[in-house]
């Protein structure tokens, strides 16, 4: 009985951002009911949050992370992930602590560039831990855009002979980002001292997860994580102590669109896609303009040939691209466009 209760609880959450306590509302779930579980619990720094007090005593906060941690593994599937994002000064505790109940996969380290704090080293980095429960997790390799020179576009990385084999989209993603940068402009920021970039949330959920996966995080903040779960084409479950946060993420999951090319999830960034799967490729390759000289590649990066935009209040972006007899002309007119670009 109690089992149904908790099934049927767990169900009226899918797809809903919802204020309460994590650690209540975690507990009424049902074991290995959800695909991904990503945490970015307040840091006890003594951050200004609306309603949330964030400097406990070293213990009171290990032991309130346990909790959490705890219900997140038991939550998260056999087939699934769990991600826990914070400084490295915690990252270490919770890592102790999640080898006993978990398995480790990586740290990511996130370059999101810090500043001063005194007599330290310049914290450069915020940590990822990536843990799943058995040997059956899902995982997709991704790809990211080539790094290039800001002035003259040239790709960063020396491939020196090897040109011939450089993937024309970008590299392998490795367990270090250094191209996701945190929010800075006040103007695409909301009322939250730490809201992260939707981008980072997709990258981690698009090597982690399918289409249809539940994902659920117990600190949404102003719904990041909903966010770029909806617009993967996942399933979302939010949790969040303050009302106006939840009012916030509310809103904007009601602008939030999917972001497919020729029928595949991809990571947006500024009207640039910055991250695929690399399985995906062959499909949405189509979708951009590309030399197909590698010494062209070197200097020239590739481009979306349609961008089929629609700001939404001038915030959300959706990015949508099907190949479709009604944009045939329009694919006309692109190819001569693009013979024209090839032939600068
Ligand atoms: C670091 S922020 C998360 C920010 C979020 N990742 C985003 O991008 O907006 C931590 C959040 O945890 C919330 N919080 C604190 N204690 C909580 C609790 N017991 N249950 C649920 N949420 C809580 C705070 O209100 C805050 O929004």
């Amino acid at each position: 009985m109690e089992d149904m209760k908790n099934k049927e609880f767990f169900n009226s959450l899918i797809n809903k951002v919802i204020q309460g306590d994590c650690l209540e509302i975690m507990r009424k779930i049902p074991d290995n009911s959800v695909d991904v579980t990503f945490a970015d619990p307040p840091f006890n720094l003594k951050k200004k949050y609306n309603s949330y007090y964030d400097k406990y005593e070293v213990d009171e906060y290990l032991f309130w992370c346990k909790e959490w941690l705890t219900e997140m593994v038991r939550i998260t599937k056999p087939t699934g992930s769990i991600f826990v994002h914070n400084i490295p000064k915690w990252l270490i505790y919770f890592g102790s602590y999640l080898n006993e109940i978990a398995m480790f996969r990586h740290w990511i380290a996130w370059d999101a560039m810090g500043s001063p704090l005194g007599k330290t080293l310049l914290p450069n980095h915020y940590g990822i831990l990536y843990y799943v429960k058995s040997d059956r997790f899902k995982f997709y390799n991704l790809r990211m855009l080539h790094k290039r020179c800001r002035k003259c576009h040239y790709i960063l990385q020396d491939y020196g002979g090897k040109k011939k084999q450089m993937h024309q989209f970008g590299p392998l993603i490795s367990d270090v980002w250094t191209d996701i940068h945190r929010i800075r402009h006040k103007k695409r920021r909301d009322e939250h001292p730490c809201q992260l970039p939707v981008h980072l949330l997709e990258r981690l959920l698009l090597f982690s997860s399918d289409e249809g996966d539940i994902v659920l995080d117990p600190f949404i903040g102003t719904g990041t994580t909903a966010i770029a779960a909806k617009r993967l084409g996942r399933k979302y479950i939010g949790i969040d102590i303050d009302t106006k946060y939840i009012e916030i993420a509310n809103k904007k999951l009601q602008e939030t669109e999917p972001t497919m090319i020729n029928g595949c999830c991809v990571s947006v960034f500024l009207d640039n896609v910055i991250t695929i799967r690399d399985k995906d490729w062959n499909k949405i390759k189509d979708a951009f303009i590309i030399s197909e000289d590698p010494m062209e590649l070197e200097k020239k990066s590739i481009h979306l040939l349609r961008k089929d935009i629609q700001r939404r209040k001038g915030k959300y972006n959706k990015l949508f691209f099907e190949k479709s007899e009604e944009t045939e002309n329009y694919w006309q007119k692109i190819s001569i466009f693009q013979n024209l670009d090839k032939s600068i």
